[in-house]
């Protein structure tokens, strides 16, 4: 598509860089914000008139499993990007637990020629951490920043005694990203509690305490090195409690909505829709999360989009496989605890694009203002619609927040200054572009 394409949003209720909402216009030329103001007048290619709309910086999740290359059957980055359209997801940040694993600069190019065909969003991919790709870890380019499975099982991707990590926070300094749980002990009570199949099981097995053992050492080893540390998808009260007593400037820490807003009552409404890693927790932990949130010792949000078709789902615990998929609802899922007085929408804002940009030093990302990118999402924040099955587009065709009636669903996506998602229409010639990290 031609570079300077116009495009005039009108009376749109704007969130400004510091947090405050005032009605105005945005124009877009190319891919970029040149103008914000509160009447704009232009010659443009396409105008939306966006009374009693809220326009917000495009949110970006940093952290999908999307299964491209290698189970597709699952999702694959053209579904998965058309449920990020739907859902104002405009860039993600996506794990390396595909197949082949995402351990190489092959497999990593592979990818980013993939997405570049077929991903109407924004993206960048991590590379995973092995026992053996040191160099690999060190020099792949472009990468959001290396991941490391500390526990959860993905072949080589298992990386979990200190002798093996300590070498990989030693080298380099490219963010590291971790999924903190204890194998050995996750090992140890699979035996102890084998022969259940109530998926509830799950989060008494994956207990906090395993959560709280790979933080604790993941924190440690971050400490030793100075070390650029993000710690994937915070899960429990006591790894919270941890970080408020004990947080170095350059760790960060987030968490998903299925945490804050589901706990392990959820088991008995959705079974093992519900099981996940790391696991649901208590309604105390969900409380500790969402105050943590607010305070800053969580710094921002991310969905953990894990699809698994139903046929896997409904296979009896423990075959039944780890994960659910967010990108469609999170956006509303939070601006509805907004709307009902629990945070405020800058806030939601902040947590599911600036600070995401921020901590992955993503330039020109995560506001509305002259030179940065026109990666935007109008929502509307009046009317309220359900999660509907058959309404949703990602391939594995269901969600955990079936039947919940959220508000602030977007109206329009924009990405670098093409309008992907209108008013349920998705444009599927849209293209996004790899996302740039660091400086
Ligand atoms: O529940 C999960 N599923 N957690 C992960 O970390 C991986 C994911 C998957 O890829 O299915």
């Amino acid at each position: 598509m031609s570079s300077d394409l116009y495009l005039l949003i009108r009376h749109a209720r704007i969130l400004s860089p510091t947090g405050e909402f005032s009605v105005g216009d945005v124009l877009c030329r190319g891919r970029e914000i040149v103008q914000v103001a509160p009447e704009l007048s232009a010659e443009t290619d396409k105008e939306i008139d966006a009374t009693g709309l809220t326009l917000l910086p495009g949110v970006i999740d940093p952290q999908v499993h999307f299964r491209e290359p290698g189970l597709e059957y699952k999702e694959d980055l053209f579904t998965a990007s058309c449920a990020c359209a739907k859902g104002g997801v405009t860039s993600f940040l996506e794990m390396p637990n595909t197949r082949p694993l995402t351990t190489t600069q092959a497999a990593l190019d592979d990818k980013l020629r993939r997405a570049a065909d077929k991903c109407l969003v924004n993206y960048g991919f991590f590379i995973g951490a092995t026992a053996e790709n040191l160099p690999d870890l060190r020099d792949a380019q472009p990468t959001c920043g290396i991941k490391i499975f500390m526990g959860s099982m993905h072949g080589p991707l298992l990386v979990d005694i200190e002798e093996r990590l300590d070498p990989i926070f030693a080298e380099g300094s490219r963010l590291i990203a971790v999924h903190a749980e204890d194998q050995t002990r996750i090992m140890a009570r699979r035996q102890e509690f084998a022969g259940i199949s109530d998926p509830a099981i799950h989060s008494q097995i994956q207990d906090n305490q395993a959560a709280l053992n790979a933080t604790q050492l993941a924190l440690k080893l971050s400490k030793k090195y100075q070390r650029r540390l993000h710690i994937l998808h915070l899960s429990t009260a006591e790894e919270a409690e941890l970080l408020r007593q004990d947080k170095p400037s350059w760790v960060t820490a987030e968490v998903t909505p299925q945490h804050l807003l589901l706990n392990t009552s959820a088991y008995e409404k959705i079974g093992t829709l519900a099981q996940m890693n790391p696991p649901l927790r208590s309604p105390h932990d969900n409380e500790v999360l969402w105050q943590a949130l607010l305070d800053g010792v969580i710094d921002f949000i991310a969905t953990d989009h894990a699809p698994h078709t139903l046929e896997e789902k409904a296979q009896p615990y423990p075959n039944s496989p780890s994960g659910m998929p967010g990108v469609e609802t999170s956006l509303p899922l939070m601006l509805t605890q907004a709307v009902q007085g629990r945070c405020s929408v800058a806030q939601v804002s902040n947590w599911m694009s600036t600070a995401v940009a921020k901590a992955y030093q993503i330039p020109k990302k995560g506001a509305i203002a002259p030179g940065y990118d026109a990666d935007l999402v109008l929502v509307d924040l009046d009317n309220y619609h359900p999660v509907r099955r058959e309404e949703l587009l990602t391939k594995c065709g269901w969600s955990p927040f079936e039947g919940w009636n959220l508000t602030g669903w977007p109206l329009y996506t924009i990405v670098g200054g093409q309008v992907v998602f209108e008013r349920g229409q998705l444009h599927t010639d849209v293209r996004g572009e790899a996302l740039r990290f660091g400086g």
